[in-house]
């Protein structure tokens, strides 16, 4: 028998909703509606597309969603002195600068000159210190989404062995963090691990985030263990079109697996429902409310 199959795009469509709903409280209770803006740079492809998709996605919730798009020959300066109007925007409550930047920009300037409070990716350094301490911040929008998932499939996570393959500082090390909090036993593996297989196999709980198509394979994997793969990575097909597989050779994986998240459709769409519920709860926050309810870490 397979695994069950983590259905991420119904999960997250089900998180949208529960954000309208309490958008719309905010609104009739408080008249506040919470605003993301989105700073993009430059016109990669694939951050084009993410960046529609996220626009697209705050509207339907019912937030004020904001795009500023920036020429790729952009100045460091000018990019800060946007940073600073969108910081003192009192109709913005989230921001979030589409990342990577083009070369000759200073990405983590950048990041650390967003106001904590607005930091919906959880990149400034105040809000990692705080994760990293068990306080509250806020929280990588990718590692929130395969937590609320994990909770979701296993119920509470206290004790469970979880192995974090990979070591960005945007999935792999919040990861970690959010599973420690969590009670579980973590650790992490990367390029340099010797007998990373071993490793991997004593898993309860397996998150892939190694950049790297297929790395994760069925003899890594102990029966009846969680798969989360977080991997995006487009590869040619026979038929001359490209598509997108995830970073665990689903196929064999699900053979042996309790659970595992398909590619696309797992934890692509969980991504930009945190985002939004990032911006609800950065809302709620700066307004000293409470925060909203099952949207947080
Ligand atoms: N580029 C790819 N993923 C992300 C993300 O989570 N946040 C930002 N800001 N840029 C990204």
């Amino acid at each position: 028998m397979g695994a069950q199959v983590i259905d991420g795009k119904a999960f997250a469509s089900g998180i949208r909703e529960q954000i309208a709903t309490q958008v719309n409280q905010l609104k009739s209770a408080h008249n506040i509606t919470p605003g993301l803006a989105v700073v993009l740079v430059g016109e990669d492809p694939a951050s084009e597309v993410y960046v529609r998709s996220k626009g697209k996605q705050t509207a339907e919730a019912g937030m004020k969603s904001v795009e500023h798009r920036l020429d790729a020959d952009t100045d460091q300066q000018t990019l800060m002195a946007l940073i600073d109007n969108l910081n003192n925007d009192a109709s913005i409550h989230g921001i979030l600068v589409q990342l990577p930047l083009p070369d000759h920009l200073d990405e983590t300037a950048v990041i650390n000159a967003i106001t904590p409070e607005k930091d919906v990716d959880g990149f400034h350094i105040s809000n990692v210190g705080l994760l990293g301490t068990g306080q509250k911040s806020m929280v990588p929008c990718t590692p929130l989404g395969c937590l609320m998932m994990l909770r979701d499939t296993l119920g509470s996570l206290s004790g469970c062995h979880a192995v974090v393959v990979g070591r960005s500082n945007i999935v792999g090390k919040p990861m970690a963090q959010l599973l420690l909090n969590d009670n579980c036993t973590v650790t992490m593996v990367h390029s340099k691990t010797r007998n990373i297989e071993d490793v991997v196999k004593t898993a309860d709980i397996v998150i892939a985030a190694v950049g790297r198509a297929e790395t994760v394979k069925a003899s890594w994997i102990k029966q009846g263990a969680c798969i989360i793969d977080v991997g995006i990575n487009r590869i040619a097909s026979k038929d001359g079109k490209s598509r997108i597989i995830g970073d665990v050779d689903f196929d064999a994986c699900q053979q042996i697996a309790g659970a595992i998240t398909p590619v696309p459709g797992g934890v692509g769409p969980m991504t930009i429902a945190c985002l939004l519920a990032n911006t609800l709860t950065a809302c709620c926050r700066i307004h000293g409310l409470e925060d909203p309810k099952g949207l947080t870490a």
